[in-house]
């Protein structure tokens, strides 16, 4: 069998009792394919601070950076965020961590598809007439670098201490609340938007959907800049492609008639943060999303699934651990585990269409006996790989 190590942070909240179960189904469902995943544990997050008194202990980027891929549970937990995070804002783990990996390992793109049925349609946050016959193909292609998450960090050094002073341009930990201007600098650099496309465009091309390129170009510079590339990429190297635009503010209007919103939608990175998570939610729950991120260069990824923490529900068995399932999935299918993926995916569909629900998908029509726990959930999906 072959051996493929991967990275694993358990992560904050209901990460570990979630990964436990993602962890067990991505190593049956690899066997499929002759591989054998063995995780090399990469703590982050407020658990690992109280014994490495860091969010993101340097050990951990290492292995990180070394192996290249990382399974991500989640970090950060507004109880540690309100105490600890006070004094040291600097350890904060969301932007810590989620930030510094993607920027260290350059994962320039965030794949969150999302794919919906018709026969799930009683699952979706939208009415289920909204629901076309084709089901739902949404596929999020976030751009997940520079921008407003990367700029002031990124061009600091460039723009110079006394411009930085004049215009408030500063790290946020930095922040008092007495600036007199406070600035974030989003940015876009040619080659970067440029690679960019080109990625967003093959990736159409392979699953033969539009592209939808979501953009502010009506009132912000650099999004004139990001459309002006995307017509060009597409009119040089993809006019077999069909190439649609939408303001984003559009795009979220039509999360709500998804039958109006099908294809590669590519979007910025604040634009694709939020028009995630609205997607996910319009379709049925934010547990339900998968989502990776990829340098498109040297093939560095990391499977992080949109779901965050949710520390209300840790320790409770109740969260959804179906998005990370799905996510695991998605790693499989980038090591070159096609038929493990494919078993997961067939396996969730398969559990979802028998009626069995989390409490977050549930409804009141539906049998209670067949609302299970966290536990219960991934071994149903366990039993069907
Ligand atoms: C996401 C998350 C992160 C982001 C946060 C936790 C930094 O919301 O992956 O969507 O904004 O990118
Ligand atoms: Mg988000």
């Amino acid at each position: 069998m072959k051996k493929i190590k991967i990275a694993l942070t358990k992560g904050d909240g209901v990460g570990p009792e979630i990964m436990e179960i993602a962890v067990a189904i991505a190593i049956e469902a690899a066997k499929k394919d002759g591989i054998k995943i063995e995780f090399a544990p990469a703590p982050m997050g407020w658990n690992a601070y109280e014994k490495y008194k860091d969010t993101l202990p340097k050990e951990s980027l290492q292995i990180v950076k070394e192996l290249g891929i990382l399974f991500f549970g989640g970090v950060g937990d507004p109880q540690y965020d309100n105490t600890i995070g006070r004094k040291h804002p600097e350890m904060m783990p969301e932007a810590r961590c989620l930030l510094t990996i993607r920027k260290e390992l350059g994962l320039l793109l965030n794949f969150r598809p999302m794919i919906f049925y018709k026969a799930l349609a009683s699952l979706a946050g939208v009415r289920k007439e909204r629901i076309p016959e084709q089901g739902i193909q949404q596929h999020y292609v976030r751009f997940l670098l520079e921008d407003e998450y990367f700029g002031n960090k990124d061009l600091r050094s460039e723009i110079g201490q006394e411009i930085c002073e004049k215009f408030g341009v500063k790290s946020k930990e930095k922040v008092s609340g007495n600036e007199l201007i406070i600035a974030d600098i989003a940015y876009y650099k040619k080659e970067t938007v440029e690679k960019y496309f080109r990625a967003v465009f093959l990736y159409a091309r392979q699953i033969g959907l539009p592209v939808i390129c979501v953009d502010k170009a009506n009132v912000l510079t650099r999004y004139v800049f990001w459309r002006k590339i995307c017509q060009k990429i597409h009119e040089q190297e993809f006019v077999d492609v069909a190439l649609f635009f939408l303001y984003v503010d559009s795009a979220n209007a039509l999360l709500f008639t998804p039958e109006k919103l099908r294809g590669v939608i590519a979007c910025g990175n604040a634009h694709g943060d939020i028009l995630s998570d609205g997607a996910a939610e319009a379709m049925g729950s934010l547990g339900m999303m998968c989502s990776s991120a990829i340098n498109p260069d040297t093939n560095a990824a990391m499977f992080e699934s949109g779901a965050g923490t949710a520390p209300l529900l840790a320790r409770q068995d109740k969260a959804n651990p179906i998005g990370r399932i799905l996510t695991a999935a998605m790693m499989l299918r980038h090591i070159g585990a096609e038929n493990g993926a494919q078993a997961i995916e067939f396996a969730v569909n398969k559990v979802l269409l028998q009626g069995f629900r989390t409490f977050d998908i549930a409804s009141n029509s539906d049998d209670p006996k067949k609302i299970l726990g966290t536990k219960a959930m991934g071994e149903k999906i366990f039993c069907f790989l």
